[in-house]
């Protein structure tokens, strides 16, 4: 099925990496042309047969390779992202994507991506993409030691990279809103954010009077059902009244969120 570039998708897995037990990367090609995803964008993927799971799983692209293949770094929170981890190399899965709508183009002096846990994965593809049109600075938080093999792990070299974690042991202890605290934020940089509820909420407080608010966008998560605007089955509050996250997001203004009814 097409909807805006968005199809249904066979696809192969090429590889895993193994980070930690419950974090790893892994690379999927699709068996057919599709279209090439924005930062921001997701897929639902699954990669079981049948409907035990019912529902395919949302997953943001950490990285899109010239052959068509997408990299997606996975944390196991549950069932689905539990057999995904099985996922050996040559299975086969399905993918529906890319859904929804990216983060627009870049139009601040520098361009400040904050990443909390699995949320650093588009906000490492946008940093790669963007890197050469914008003086750009990635700041991610991660939990704590099992996070250790990503962030010295190839994907993170060539980057202007700050890392902090909750408990001190990679990087400095801290969440990326320390590093807003700490070095500032000038009122021309753009901000984009990708994380746990709580860092994005906690955003605005940072960045009040500091940055103009049509310059920082955050990307949200919700439940997701169809992924492409059909279902209502991931609405939230906005000030315009209720949004989809998979097809009027999941990037928002983050002025545009209601954070209180969330
Ligand atoms: C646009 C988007 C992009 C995402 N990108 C990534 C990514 O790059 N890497 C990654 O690891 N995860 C990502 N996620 C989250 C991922 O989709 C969920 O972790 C996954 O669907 C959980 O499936 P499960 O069957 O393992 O867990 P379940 O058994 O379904 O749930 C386990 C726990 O996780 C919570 N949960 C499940 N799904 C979500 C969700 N969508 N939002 C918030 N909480 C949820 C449940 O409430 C429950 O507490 C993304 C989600 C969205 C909406
Ligand atoms: S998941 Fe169906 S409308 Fe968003």
């Amino acid at each position: 099925m097409t909807m805006n570039g968005t199809r249904d998708l066979g696809a192969i897995v090429l590889e895993k990496f193994q980070f930690s037990d419950e974090l790893f990367m892994i690379r999927v090609l699709p068996e057919e042309d599709s279209s090439i995803p924005l930062p921001g964008q997701f897929y639902l993927l699954k990669s079981w047969e049948g409907f035990d799971p019912l529902l395919s799983r949302p997953f943001a692209p950490i990285a899109v390779h010239e052959n068509g293949s997408l990299d997606f770094l996975v944390k196991v929170v549950g069932r689905g992202t539990k057999i995904i981890n099985s996922s050996i190399e040559g299975a086969k899965v399905k993918l529906r994507g890319p859904c929804g709508k990216p983060f627009p183009a870049p139009s601040g002096q520098r361009l400040l991506l904050l990443g909390g846990s699995v949320g650093i994965a588009p906000m490492l593809f946008a940093y790669k993409r963007y890197k050469d049109i914008v003086p750009a600075k990635l700041v991610i938080g991660v939990p704590g030691g099992e996070w250790e093999n990503f962030c010295k792990s190839e994907l993170m070299s060539d980057t202007n990279l700050e890392v902090f974690s909750d408990d001190g042991s990679i990087g400095r202890s801290g969440t990326p809103l320390t590093f807003l605290t700490e070095e500032g934020v000038g009122t021309d940089d753009e901000v984009w954010a990708c994380g746990p509820i709580g860092m994005l909420k906690a955003l605005g407080g940072s960045l009040i009077h500091k940055v103009r608010e049509d310059q920082v966008y955050v990307s949200l998560e919700a439940r997701m059902a169809c992924g492409i605007g059909g279902c209502l089955g991931c609405v939230i509050p906005t000030t315009l009244g209720n949004r989809r996250v998979c097809a009027d997001g999941p990037v928002f203004r983050m002025s545009e969120v209601s954070w209180d009814e969330l």
